[in-house]
């Protein structure tokens, strides 16, 4: 055999091992590699982790397996009844690692951006220190792109754009100030902020522009570690919240019965990503992973999407197929 075939029989074993991976996992490749040979989770303990949306869904997941690693938290959300309950099952899951003291309920409103400062300050005060700002907080929407009132782009992008960006760069003036100890800002972004996903054209916008935002920062701040974080389809309440094309509605529909990974795997993937600082990670059952994957190359990604059409890639991220 020549060295050109052996390098030929190479390349294509690499993308065909590539390709089989794709199809089988629940991540991408860096990821899964992370949860068997990277920094465990229990690496965090100790740390302090500030967690926006925490109240439900991948916020109440995360907090309760960084909880069970021994990670301080501070635990943010308007429903302060369900952050309570949750303190308490964190010291529950946290069996001794954590006491009362390391976990501080703090209620908040994140478009309240003129409290951002004031709310920062408190967990400062509180902790003496924050390690890692987790903006997790968010809402998702459901629309067709022409009804869309200019007022819900404008709300969306409030929420889960500059609200994040606000609380962000106060986080990242603050890191900049500490000597021998490296910030990290954690995003909670979504698989349609990398590619479009139909009847969402806001939410798309807004976690793309999250995510140039982020990248933007890890160009500017080599000493800052940034993750952004995108989730597919995962089993939570986020459908009770969505917006629609008009304002203050609410798209009031459950998730019961989709097939979405669960919260709590989601939870184990985004606490690995974070404890490993990896930049970007996706999850997602099949095929969603798959096309996630396939995203990163615009060719593939723009013969797969022609081929499927808008309906069945409706369909695969309304848990459907
Ligand atoms: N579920 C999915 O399929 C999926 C997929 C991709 C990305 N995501 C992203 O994951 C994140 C969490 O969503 P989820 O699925 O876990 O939905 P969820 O269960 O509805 O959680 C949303 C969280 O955000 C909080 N929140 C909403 N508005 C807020 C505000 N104004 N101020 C403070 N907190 C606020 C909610 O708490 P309160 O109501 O108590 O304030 C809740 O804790 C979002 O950023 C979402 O875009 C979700």
């Amino acid at each position: 055999m020549t060295f050109l075939e052996l390098l030929f029989i190479l390349i294509i074993g690499y993308y065909f091992i590539y390709l089989i991976l794709w199809l089988i996992l629940d991540c991408n490749v860096e990821l899964w590699y992370n949860t068997y040979f990277g920094l465990p989770i229990s690496s965090m303990r100790g740390q302090v982790v500030w967690v926006t949306g925490a109240s439900s869904g991948i916020g109440r997941a995360l907090v309760l397996i960084l909880a069970k690693y021994g990670v301080r938290l501070v635990i943010s959300a308007r429903r302060e009844n369900l952050l309570e309950l949750l303190k308490k099952d964190c010291l529950e899951q946290a069996n001794g690692l954590l006491s009362e003291d390391d976990i501080l309920v703090m209620p908040m409103d994140v478009l309240n951006i003129s409290q951002h400062e004031a709310y920062f300050d408190r967990v400062i005060k509180y902790f003496g220190r924050l390690d890692v700002l987790v903006n997790n907080a968010g809402r998702s929407q459901r629309a067709s792109w022409e009804e869309i009132k200019v007022q819900v782009d404008r709300d969306l992008f409030e929420l889960d754009v500059f609200s994040v960006v606000n609380l962000s760069r106060i986080a990242v003036r603050y890191f900049l100030q500490l000597r021998n100890v490296r910030g990290h800002i954690v995003t909670t972004s979504s698989i349609a902020g990398l590619c479009p996903v139909p009847f969402s054209a806001t939410y798309c916008a807004a976690k793309s522009a999250i995510n140039a935002y982020l990248n933007s920062l890890r160009l500017e701040q080599s000493g800052i570690d940034v993750s952004i974080f995108c989730p597919g389809p995962i089993a939570t309440d986020f459908l009770q919240e969505a917006f629609t094309a008009v304002p203050e509605e609410m798209y009031g529909k459950s998730t019961k019965g989709q097939k979405r990974m669960s919260a709590e795997r989601c939870a184990i993937l985004f606490a690995t990503t974070i404890a490993n600082k990896l930049e970007l990670s996706w999850c997602g059952l099949f095929p969603v992973n798959f096309l996630a994957n396939a995203t990163r190359y615009p060719g593939l990604a723009k013969i797969i999407f022609k081929f499927m059409g808008k309906s069945t890639m409706n369909k695969i991220r309304e848990g459907k197929l």
